[in-house]
C-alpha cells in the first residue's frame, strides 16, 4: 500500500500539469508550435476562462479585480489569514512559446489540484493567480496590472494605455468583459511564488534543475519620435535629406554599441520601429521605435540612459532631424525575500534536485509583487534559453521538477508563517 500523502512527500500530478499545458496551447496557436495570444484579446479571454473554469471544478473561489487580474483562492484551516499566493501570466508575446508565464499559472493550478487530491489542509488560503498584460508587449509597459496591484501604478494609468492601433486597455479589458468588481490591490498576500522558464542558457548549460531566483534585473524602456521631412525619393538629392529612418540605423547601432560597452552584463534592444509614411518611394520623414535597456545595477543602466541621451544628440544634430525621447518604464533591481528564496533552495535540496541562484534577466510579475509581500521564483531549464520565440522548449520533467518545488515552498512557507 502506498504510504498516505505527508506535506513532505507530496508530489504534483506530471502528466495532469502537461496535458493542461498542452490543452492551452492550443488557444492561440501558431504554425511554429508556439503561442500568439496578446493580452485582452479574444483569445486570451477563451484562456481566461478555460482557467476559470478549471479553478472552479477544482472547487476554488475565484475573484477578478478591476484591472482583470484573476485570483483562485483554496480555503485554508484559517481563511482570515493573508493568503500564500503562487502565479504567473496567461498572456504572450506575438511569437510567443508555450511555457513564459503559462507554467506559473499552471503549475499553480497543479498544487492547488495535488492539495485537493491528497485531503491536505493548509492553515492559510493558497491561492493562484494570472497577472493581466505581464508581456507589455500589446500595451506597455510590462507587468502593467501586478504593478497596479503593488502600488507602483494608479488604475487609471493602466486604463488610458494605448495599444499601436490606439485602442486602450480600459476598452479592452471591457472587450473581453474581464473588468472584475473587487478593487486591485489593498490586500495582503502572505507571500508570493512565481514558477517560470529561465528564458537564458544558464541552468541548461550548467545541467542545474532549478534556478533559485534571488531577485530581477533592472530595466528602463523608452519610446523615441525622430522627425525629419517627408521627400521624393527620385528627386532630392542626397545633400538635401532628412532621413528619419536613416538616423533610426545610427541609433540601432548607438543602442548596441552602449550594451556592449557595459558587458558583460548589459543587454540593449530596439525591438519595436515604425517608418512614416512607410512608402517606398518616400524618403521617410518620421520613425518611432522603442528602446530597452537592462543592468543587474541600477546606476549602471542610470549611466547607460545618460550615455544614450549624448548619442541621439550627436544622432540628430548630425543627420538634421528632431529627436523627441520618453522613457515609459523605469523598473527597478528587486532583490527577493530571503525567506523564501531558502524556502525554494530547501525544497530543491530536500528533492534531490540539483540547484543554482540566479538573477532573472526578464522582468516578471514577481518583480512588483515582492514591493508588497514577501516574494520569490523558481526557474527551470529551457531548450538553448531561448524564449520569446515559438521554438520556445522545456521538457516536462524540468516544469515537474519547478511546480513540485512549488508546491512545497508554499506548504513549507504557509507552516512557517502560520504553524501546522
Ligand atoms: C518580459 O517578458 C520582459 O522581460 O520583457
Ligand atoms: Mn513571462
Ligand atoms: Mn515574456
Amino acid at each position: 500500500m502506498a504510504a498516505p500523502a505527508t506535506p513532505s512527500n507530496l508530489r504534483i500530478d506530471a502528466g495532469r500539469l502537461w496535458s493542461s499545458i498542452l490543452e492551452t496551447a492550443r488557444i492561440g496557436a501558431t504554425a511554429k508550435g508556439g503561442i500568439n495570444r496578446l493580452t485582452l484579446t479574444d483569445l486570451d479571454r477563451q484562456v481566461r476562462d478555460w482557467f476559470v473554469a478549471a479553478c472552479r471544478a477544482a472547487g476554488c473561489t475565484v475573484t477578478i479585480d478591476a484591472l482583470g487580474n484573476i485570483f483562485a483562492r483554496r480555503p485554508g484551516r484559517d481563511n482570515a489569514l493573508p493568503p500564500i499566493a503562487m502565479g504567473s501570466h496567461l498572456d504572450t508575446q506575438p511569437t510567443g512559446g508555450k511555457f513564459d508565464g503559462v507554467i506559473g499559472v499552471l503549475a499553480g493550478l497543479e498544487v492547488l489540484r495535488t492539495l485537493n487530491d491528497s485531503g491536505i489542509e493548509t492553515q492559510a488560503p493558497i491561492e493562484v493567480i494570472n497577472w493581466t498584460n505581464e508581456e507589455g508587449s500589446r500595451f506597455a509597459p510590462a507587468m502593467l496590472a501586478s504593478g497596479v496591484f503593488a502600488g507602483v501604478f494608479t488604475p487609471d494609468y493602466a486604463y488610458t494605455r494605448q495599444d499601436r492601433d490606439g485602442v486602450s486597455f480600459a476598452e479592452a479589458l471591457d472587450g473581453i468583459g474581464y473588468r472584475g468588481e473587487a478593487p486591485c490591490g489593498g490586500r495582503k498576500l502572505g507571500a508570493f511564488f512565481e514558477l517560470h522558464i529561465e528564458q537564458g542558457p544558464i541552468l541548461e548549460a550548467e545541467a542545474k534543475t532549478i534556478g533559485v531566483v534571488s531577485g530581477v534585473q533592472a530595466m528602463r524602456w523608452y519610446e523615441l519620435t525622430l522627425t525629419g521631412a517627408d521627400s521624393h525619393a527620385g528627386t532630392t538629392p542626397m545633400r538635401l535629406r532628412r532621413d528619419a529612418l536613416l538616423a533610426a540605423a545610427s541609433v540601432i547601432q548607438a543602442v548596441n554599441a552602449l550594451a556592449l560597452a557595459h558587458a558583460p552584463d548589459a543587454v540593449g534592444t530596439v525591438g519595436l520601429i515604425e517608418a512614416r509614411p512607410n512608402s517606398r518611394n518616400v524618403v521617410p520623414g518620421e520613425v518611432f521605435l522603442t528602446i530597452d535597456l537592462r543592468h543587474p545595477d541600477d546606476a549602471v543602466v542610470a549611466a547607460m540612459e545618460h550615455q544614450l541621451g549624448i548619442a541621439l544628440d550627436a544622432i540628430a544634430a548630425e543627420a538634421g532631424i528632431g529627436a523627441s525621447l520618453d522613457r515609459n518604464w523605469d523598473s527597478p533591481a528587486v532583490p527577493f525575500d530571503p525567506d523564501c528564496i531558502a524556502a525554494v533552495e530547501r525544497a530543491a535540496a530536500a528533492q534531490g534536485l540539483p540547484a543554482r541562484r540566479i538573477t532573472s534577466g526578464a522582468g516578471h510579475d514577481a518583480a512588483y509583487i515582492a514591493r508588497v509581500a514577501p516574494t520569490a521564483m523558481i526557474f527551470v531549464p529551457c531548450d538553448g534559453g531561448v524564449s520569446h520565440n515559438e521554438l520556445e522548449n522545456a521538457s516536462a520533467e524540468h516544469v515537474a521538477a519547478g511546480a513540485n518545488v512549488l508546491l512545497q515552498a508554499v506548504l513549507e512557507t504557509d507552516a512557517r508563517l502560520y504553524g501546522s
